[in-house]
């Protein structure tokens, strides 16, 4: 798959012209290729935020903001999460093609070789305070990872790189268990490979070793769910984050560990567990306007988390399945009327018909009712964010490995304006 040169774009600067390549793709936005731009006119474009910039051509993710669509490699978000599977959906990202039986089978057996660690990362753990933040022990032990498999970090190799996608793909639910684990002062439970990745995930979070007790399938179904949901989106700051790490050719493991650490925002991946801290303060229907309000002044911080999309225009595609995983959860687990859905429901229905959110085409995304099926599966809101980079592994990998691949990838180096001081002398200390 390839874009093509649609047409020319020309540029009119202090009386010079410019022309530049439009580049059309499959779907969605032309491209203008301003590569050459600083070289032909000494002047850089200025894009804080990105919000009109591609820095790369990928065949992985595509989002319609407009229309609120979600493919992965061409295929639905809601089909993928209704009809298949988280592995399914690794392959998927990974190799470009969903997997017939025997290349599921023969994928699933690969990740279950890589699911266990090293016994001595074990020791990183006690390091931790109980109460320290798991999202601080990923960044801390993904990275570690690059000092336990030094026969997967050479780039250039791309059987080494393959081995790092799928030992990163099977140790993220182990070290996101381990974390879990650690918090509660319960000894680490082993993977089990007889269990399906999301059953094997739960299993390690919530069973212990003095009982044998069954997972229960129906909340193993929604995790699985929940995962596919989060698996990748496009050039996020989080992948953006992996791809510029990766683009100076450091090791992958190091690479997902920055990927993990960016996602920790409450901007970004940090936004579900912000959003039920922001429910619980919430705490009534009755005081919904009041945040409302709140979040609509200009000299008030406070946002709606959850809320919003720099891409997504209309629905986040992914909050309304993950709409339908919330009340799937609580009538199985026979949790009537949950008072932080029943704020999230009503949250959702003034906002979408205030003029503020309307005008601004704010819309509840991934991250307003992801948390409250996570508490209802047993997590603490802390552990929210480590269950969204358990999903995004699979995305973060693949784009990596797409831009090792891509020959016309060079290491990221964005300029800037600069509105510093002109250049002066130095002064000595007793003038100052
Ligand atoms: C994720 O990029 C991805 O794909 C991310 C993600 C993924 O899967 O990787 O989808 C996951 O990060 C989802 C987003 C989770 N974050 C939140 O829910 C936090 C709350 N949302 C906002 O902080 C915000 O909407 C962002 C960060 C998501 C998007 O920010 P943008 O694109 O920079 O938009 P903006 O801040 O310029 O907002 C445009 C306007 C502003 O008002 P004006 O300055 O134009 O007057 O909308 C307002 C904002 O103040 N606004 C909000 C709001 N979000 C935007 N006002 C109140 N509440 C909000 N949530």
């Amino acid at each position: 798959m390839t874009d093509k040169i649609k047409e020319k774009a020309n540029l009119k600067l202090n009386g010079d012209l410019y022309d530049f390549d439009v580049h059309e793709g499959t779907i969605g936005p032309d491209v203008l290729d301003i590569s050459k731009l600083y070289a032909q006119s000494g002047k850089f474009t200025y894009d804080p935020g990105f919000t009109s910039t591609a820095n790369c051509k990928s065949t992985i993710t595509y989002i319609d903001g407009e229309e609120g669509t979600l493919l992965y490699r061409g295929y639905p978000i809601d089909q993928l999460a209704e009809q298949g599977n988280y592995l399914e959906t690794c392959y998927l990202l990974l190799n470009g093609e969903l997997p017939n039986q025997d290349e599921y089978n023969k994928f699933e057996e690969t990740i279950n070789e890589y699911t266990l660690v090293n016994e001595q990362l074990n020791r990183f753990f006690t390091g931790f305070r109980p109460d320290a933040h798991p999202m601080a022990i990923m960044c801390g032990v993904v990275g570690a990872l690059s000092a336990f498999y030094h026969d997967s970090i050479d780039i250039n190799d791309p059987e080494q790189r393959r081995i790092a996608c799928h030992r990163l793909i099977a140790k993220m639910p182990t070290l996101a268990a381990m974390a879990y684990k650690h918090s509660l002062g319960q000894p680490f439970m082993y993977p089990k490979n007889d269990l399906d990745y999301a059953a094997n995930f739960l299993n390690m979070c919530f069973g212990l070793p003095t009982e044998d007790k069954e997972v229960d399938t129906t909340l193993a179904k929604a995790m699985d769910k929940i995962l596919i949901l989060h698996a990748d989106h496009e050039q996020n700051a989080s992948t953006s984050t992996v791809r510029l790490a990766g683009s100076s050719g450091a090791n992958p493991f190091a690479c997902i560990a920055s990927g993990i650490a960016c996602l920790w925002g409450p901007a970004h991946g940090g936004a579900n567990e912000a959003c039920i801290r922001m429910l619980e303060e919430i705490n009534n229907v009755d005081n919904i306007p009041e945040y409302v309000k709140k979040a609509k002044d200009k000299n008030d911080p406070f946002r709606l988390m959850g809320f919003g999309h720099r891409v997504y225009k209309n629905f986040d595609p992914r909050a309304k399945v993950m709409q339908k995983i919330c009340h799937e959860v609580l009538d199985h687990l026979g949790i009537k009327d949950d008072p932080l859905l029943a704020i999230a429901v009503e949250l959702e229905k003034i906002a979408l018909e205030d003029d503020y959110f309307v005008e601004k085409k704010l819309y509840p995304n991934i991250d307003f009712y992801s948390g409250i099926v996570m508490k209802s599966l047993g997590f603490p809101m802390d552990m929210f964010t480590v269950l969204f980079a358990v999903g995004r592994t699979v995305g973060w990998v693949s784009q990596w490995n797409e831009m090792i691949e891509d020959t016309s990838q060079r290491i990221g180096r964005p300029r800037q304006l600069y509105i510093g001081n002109e250049h002066r002398q130095y002064i000595g200390m007793h003038k100052r």
